[in-house]
This record gives structure tokens, sequence and C-alpha cells, in this order.
């Protein structure tokens, strides 16, 4: 790992760019370049391809500016903040937990701010820039604020999430999805968030991509069908347990895992185990690997339980780079509640089931004449009231001897002798219950910095060079066709080839500045996987060479035989 050389070469190759950098550039903000655009569309591309292809989840799109009503019902206007301080002196804003961690060493993530500011006098914690003194630290909401409309008397903010677009469809979504759970719909795009100055590149943007799926289960059922393919397969778990005993992460197979209860279900260790896979297949070695179970005290505020998988770097140490979270009924209540809709499912079960139950008998004669024309409407109401008001009720009841209620807004005085509790048995054929939703969240640019750094190879020894080591599946340029000399009678058939190989969908670089040797290297720089050459004996034999970025191997093929032998090495 190299951080400094490998940004040093993915600027000058066009992976990765300052924002507005000709104005002296914004932090926070990173422009993809031309390979770069590439190679995060085919990140995004594998993704797509592991969770709806292979899962059979579902894509949304869902606008990025979003009402206040929204964020507020998802707890992001009140509790989406960051712990900020201010240097007294120079005026420069830091957020606490991360100056405190720096200079410290500690480890703070959760804390109050309180115990920051107590942490801060102690150590003797001062403005990295100035050594002035640092300000009580205050929450600073990190969402982008914005007027929607001409008018600008209403409120929205840039989405700091794209699961919320999600979770506002839920009742066409399970429409959609025949009311059976469990189903998974995904987002993938952009999420915002005004970062407390940021100073890490693409691991800490202001603007950066999501790729989420949210999985809607019974809360009684997180069992997944799959788990027993992949029982056995090991993990590298840094639990509560492992963290609060200060060991090292432990290495585990799923099942033990959940048999031991590290991780709480089958849905979550599954998912664990998929990004796990598709960050190997991306070119993230396992070794630089870990999942990290978040302490009860700095878990986000609609989290159960929540995993991060974190990468090894070499400039930041270890990042989160996915989230992996069960969000409970959490954000499917709230919007219920803040919208006055219902967001639940009616479950069948197998087979109709009796259960006990107490109703309300209302006795008409008795209340009849106290409650006069309004009494249709109590005896409704009292016919109608759910089972966990009937205990309300009930208890009122047996303590004052009445019970107050609140029909639209009127209130009726509903006395003992008024009605009767009766226990009854019913045939129920299901029930109305809320989903639970587990959520891996995937941050497709810190992804990506990591496949960058982790596929970087750094030279050791005079011949070798420094490359990214892409994997074939996620390399922006695929292949390289080189004639040997510039010349008319070799770039004709290399015109050829690069044409037909577009055709059949490959991205070639066609190229014919500089020796060959040169042009291997830049290519190779960059991470093209083969390079097929043009050479004189093309011109006699029809066979050319390809050759192989990592072994540097030549191997003289027939041209006839071209688009199959690289449709097989990609595929
Ligand atoms: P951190 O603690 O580093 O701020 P987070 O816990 O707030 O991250 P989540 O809210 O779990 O992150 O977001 C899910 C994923 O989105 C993260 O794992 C990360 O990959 C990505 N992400 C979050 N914030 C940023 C950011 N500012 N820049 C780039 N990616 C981000
Ligand atoms: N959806 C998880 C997060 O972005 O916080």
């Amino acid at each position: 790992m190299n951080h400094d050389k490998m940004i040093n070469i993915s600027t000058k190759r066009g992976f990765l760019w300052p924002s507005f950098e000709i104005y002296l550039g914004v932090s926070g903000f990173t422009d993809y370049g031309p390979l770069g655009a590439i190679l995060k569309n085919n990140i995004m591309q594998l993704w797509r391809k592991q969770y709806i292809a292979g899962e059979g989840f579902y894509e949304i799109e869902s606008p990025t500016v979003t009402p206040e009503e929204v964020l507020k019902a998802s707890g992001h206007v009140d509790n989406f903040t960051d712990p900020m301080t201010q240097c007294e002196g120079c005026k420069d804003v830091y957020r606490a937990d991360h100056v405190i961690e720096e200079v410290t060493d500690l480890e703070v993530e959760g804390m109050t701010n309180a115990e920051l500011d107590k942490i801060v006098k102690k150590h003797k914690v001062n403005c990295p820039n100035c050594r002035d003194k640092l300000s009580e630290i205050w929450n600073y909401n990190l969402m982008f604020k914005t007027n929607i409309g001409a008018k600008g008397n209403k409120t929205g903010y840039m989405r700091p999430e794209t699961a919320q677009g999600i979770f506002i469809q839920f009742k066409r979504l399970s429409r959609f999805f025949k009311n059976k759970l469990p189903f998974g719909v995904v987002q993938l795009g952009k999420a915002y968030r005004n970062e407390i100055s940021p100073r890490q590149g693409v691991i800490r943007l202001r603007e950066f991509t999501q790729a989420e799926a949210e999985i809607f289960v019974d809360p009684k059922d997180k069992s997944h069908p799959m788990f027993n393919s992949i029982a056995d397969e090991k993990l590298v778990l840094n639990s509560q347990a492992t963290q609060i005993e200060e060991k090292d992460p432990i290495t585990i197979t799923a099942k033990e895992a959940l048999d031991k209860g590290i991780v709480a279900n089958e849905v979550l260790i599954y998912q664990i185990y998929l990004a796990n896979k598709f960050l190997n297949e991306i070119g993230i070695p396992k070794e630089a690997l870990r999942f990290r179970q978040h302490l009860p005290n700095e878990m986000a505020h609609y989290a159960i339980d929540c995993w991060d998988v974190e990468v090894d770097t070499d400039r930041y140490g270890w990042v989160e780079i996915i989230g992996i979270v069960d969000r409970g009924e959490y954000d499917l209540k709230s919007h219920s509640k803040y919208s006055n809709k219902e967001l639940d499912l009616f479950i069948s079960y197998d087979s109709p089931k009796t259960v006990s139950k107490t109703i309300i008998k209302p006795n008409m004669a008795k209340f009849g004449p106290s409650f006069k024309q309004n009494a249709p409407k109590v005896k409704g109401f009292l016919e109608s009231v759910t089972d966990d008001n009937i205990e309300a009720i009930k208890l009122s009841i047996k303590e004052k001897g009445k019970y107050i209620s609140n029909i639209d807004g009127e209130k009726f005085e509903i006395l003992e002798e008024y009605l009767k509790f009766e226990d009854i048995e019913e045939e129920v054929s299901g029930e109305k219950i809320t989903p639970h939703v587990i959520e891996p969240s995937f941050g497709i640019d810190r992804i990506l910095y990591s496949v960058l750094l982790h596929s970087f190879h750094v030279s050791d020894s005079e011949n070798d060079k420094d490359y990214f080591k892409l994997v074939n599946s996620i390399a922006p340029i695929q292949i390289g066709v080189f004639p040997l000399m510039n010349k008319e009678e070799l770039n004709e058939i290399a015109i050829k080839i690069t044409s037909n190989l577009r055709n059949s969908g490959f991205r070639v670089d066609y190229d014919t500045s500089g020796t060959i040797g040169k042009r291997y290297a830049r290519s190779a720089e960059i991470g093209v996987p083969i390079a097929i050459t043009v050479d004189y004996d093309t011109l006699e034999d029809n066979t050319v060479t390809i050759r192989n970025r990592d072994t540097e191997k030549q191997e003289r093929v027939k041209l006839n035989d071209l688009n199959e032998i690289v449709e097989k090495y990609f595929n």
C-alpha cells in the first residue's frame, strides 16, 4: 500500500481529480476523470449484478432533494449531527471526536459532548492549526438545507442517505411484491453531508455515492433460505465483546457466529458474507477487511444492531466502507406516525389460528339517554376499540370507575355500567405487522478508493513498475491494441481488431504512439489486463500476440480465434 504514489498516478492518469480546481478547489468534493468514471460505473454494475440479479432485489430511484417532513420523521433533522468545536484564535472548525482522536490516540466515538469536553480539558487538546483553545463542543447538523419552490417557504434538504426514498414508498413497494416478505429494494445514487472540515480525500466527501439495499423481513422470522450454503464461510469479526475486552478480532464461521449469538440473525450474517464476497471479487483481499460491531453508544439513532465493514488503509488506518444495520421497525413506524398513513403489511398464516381475545359489548340502553344523538357514535367507538386500547379502558374503569374517551375531539365519560367485557375465541387468518429492515449501505467512493489502494502494485525492483493490478471485471479499459510500429499496413489490421472487439462490448484502447515497451507500461499502469500486438508476422500468418499485464507473458494466437479467446478470458 502506498497512498501518496497511488493518488499521484490516479490523478495523472484520469481516475480521481480535485473538484473546482481552477477556482482553487473546495474540500469534500471529487471529480472522477475518464477512467475513474468508468471504474466507478463498473463497481456499481457489479453491485447491481450481485444484489439485483443475484438476490432478486429491485432498484428504484427517488429524488435527492427531500422535503423537511420526511427527514423530521426519519430523525435526521433532530439527530443527524456530529460534535463540532471551533478554535477561539484562528476560528477554524473541527469535528471534535476526530481532533481528540488525532491528538490523544483515544477512541471516543459515541461519547457525549460533555464527555468529549472533559477529555479536551484533561488532555489539553488545542487547535491543530494555531494551538489556541478550542470552544465548548456543540451538535452540528450535517444536512445541506435548501428551499423548495420560488416562494422559498418550503424547507428541503439534500438527502443524507438513499434509504429514506425507499421507506416512504413502502405501501406501493409491498403491493409490487404482492405483500409477501421478505423483499429487497435497492437504490444507488448521491447522498449529501456537509461534513465538518473534511481532509481525507474521497474517504470523506460532502457529496458521495451510496448503494443501499433495504431488506424488509418478518420481525419474527429473520432466517435466510441460503444460510446453510454459507454456514462454513469464515469471517473476521470484531464484536462488541472483543472491543470491550480489548481483544483481537476473531476468525469464525458464519454458523458459529450465529450459534454464539455474536451476530443476531441469519439475514444480518448473510449480508456480512455478501459484502465480504463482493469486496473480494473487486480486488480487496480478505486480509485487508474486518467487520466491526458498533458499541451500544455509537449506533445511529435508528439502529438496533450494526456492523461496519472496515478496510485497512496506510494513510487513514481502518476505515468504514460499508455499514450493515438492523434498522428494526424504526423507519416504517416513524413515517407512519408522522404521515398518518398505515405502513404495515397483512401476513397470512399457513393455516388459520384460534386466538382468545376480549371484546367490548356496549349497553346502548344504559348510555343512550345520556349521550342522546351522540349515542351511535359512542357505540361505534366501543365496538372498534383495538386490543391495546381495550386493556387501557379496562384498567381505567377498574381504577376510576370510568373512562374518558376522545371521539373526534369531543370528550365522553364512559361509566362501568355502559359496557361489558367478554372473552371470546376467534379464528384469524393472519395479522398486521410492521416489517423490520436490514440494510447493507455501501459507500461507493470509499470502496473505489480501497480498490485503487489495494490493487496498486508498488514496484520492488528496477525492472518493475508501479501499476494498478485491477481485476478483469472492473478494469476501466480491458484491452490495449497496439500495432508494433506506426505503419499503415499494421494499423489497418489493428483498427479492424479494435472495432471488432468494441462491437463485442469490450473497452479497447488503440494506441500507436511511442515504443511498444512504453505502450505496454502505460496500459499496465492504468490496469489494462491484456494487450494485443499486431506485428509483421501478422501480415504473414494472421496471428497476433496477447500479452498478460501481470505475468508479462506473450502468447501467439490466430486472428480468427481472437474474439473467442478474449471472451473466455473476461467471462
Ligand atoms: P463515518 O463514521 O465515517 O462518518 P458513517 O457511519 O456516518 O461514516 P454511514 O452513515 O453508515 O457512515 O454511511 C454508510 C456508508 O456511506 C459508509 O460506510 C461510507 O462508505 C459512506 N459514507 C458515509 N459518509 C461518507 C462521506 N462523508 N464520504 C464518503 N462516503 C461516506
Ligand atoms: N443508510 C445508512 C446511512 O447512510 O447512514
